[in-house]
């Protein structure tokens, strides 16, 4: 195998407040540079695109660029809005002579290599690999706004007063999801290059939140192996705390303003 990979990494970091997620320190490395340190060890990946955030590549190159050209890894601006963008500007980046891409999450650091070689594995009988964890809990699907939980707001503003009732509010459930069958998808995705590149050429992207349904409008299968509960997405704050402990970093380097420096 000939494997390229892309790192989307040109997210706003919005749900994890005003630092920017992957530069936050893991242990005393950048998020994203733990996250391209997953693919640099593995023998089979020959090329690494990064897809960094358009509107301040120059900072991104300054702050990273040292460190992604010492792993041969190469920078592209990625999409302003949507995470397809970037993936779509970082395949264009990638060299010809590929026989397959895979595509993973800057903000997924924490993939161990025993997940990386059984979505790698696998992609050597299949054309289009990703891994998916079980759903577990109960899933329902909820109102877009919230209600009031009190069968009557009046008496019920009696008892607890203003300030009661806030607590009160919450959504109401439309349904209940079966849950069987159901996978959440992670990364890595991995792909036939030429399928990847086919898909991406062809395929109605809006909407699309990963790779895999990019591939799936194609009538492709998208087979799914055995994701890993522990490679999560930092999403928010706890999400970072949550990395930490799953890699064993110790709470010295922890303090949530530790961002990653570059001097
Ligand atoms: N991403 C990207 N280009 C975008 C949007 C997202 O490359 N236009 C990347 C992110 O950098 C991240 C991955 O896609 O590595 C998954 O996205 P997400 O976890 O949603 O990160 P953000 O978009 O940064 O976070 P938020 O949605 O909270 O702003
Ligand atoms: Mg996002």
């Amino acid at each position: 195998m000939r494997v390229g990979v892309i790192i989307p990494a040109a997210g706003q970091s919005r749900r994890f407040g005003d630092l920017d997620k992957l530069a936050q320190d893991l242990g005393g490395r950048a998020v994203l540079l733990r996250t391209v340190e997953l693919f640099t060890k593995r023998d089979d990946v020959v090329a690494i695109v990064i897809a960094g955030p358009p509107d301040d590549l120059e900072n991104f190159k300054t702050r990273y660029g040292p460190a992604l050209s010492f792993h041969g890894a190469k920078i592209v601006a990625g999409g302003r809005v949507d995470r397809w963008e970037s993936v779509r500007n970082a395949l264009a980046a990638l060299p010809d002579d590929l026989t397959h891409i895979a595509i993973h999450d800057a903000a997924r650091p924490c993939a161990s290599v025993d997940l990386l070689a059984r979505v790698f594995d696998a992609a050597k009988v299949a054309s289009a690999v990703i891994p998916g964890v079980t759903v577990t809990s109960t899933l329902k699907r909820v109102s877009e706004t919230t209600v009031s939980a009190a069968e009557d707001d009046a008496v019920a503003s009696a008892i607890l007063g203003d300030f009661g009732m806030q607590a009160t509010r919450g959504r109401a459930v439309t349904a209940t999801i079966d849950r069987e069958n159901l996978v959440l998808a992670q990364t890595p995705q991995i792909f036939d290059a030429a399928l990847l590149r086919r898909a991406y050429a062809s395929a109605n992207l809006a909407g699309t939140t990963d790779d895999a349904s990019v591939v799936e409008q194609l009538g492709e299968t998208v087979v799914v192996v055995e994701g890993d509960s522990r490679n999560l997405k930092i999403t928010t704050q706890d999400d970072l705390a949550l990395a930490r402990a799953i890699m064993g970093i110790k709470s010295s380097s922890s303090s949530q303003s530790s961002s990653y420096r570059f001097e």
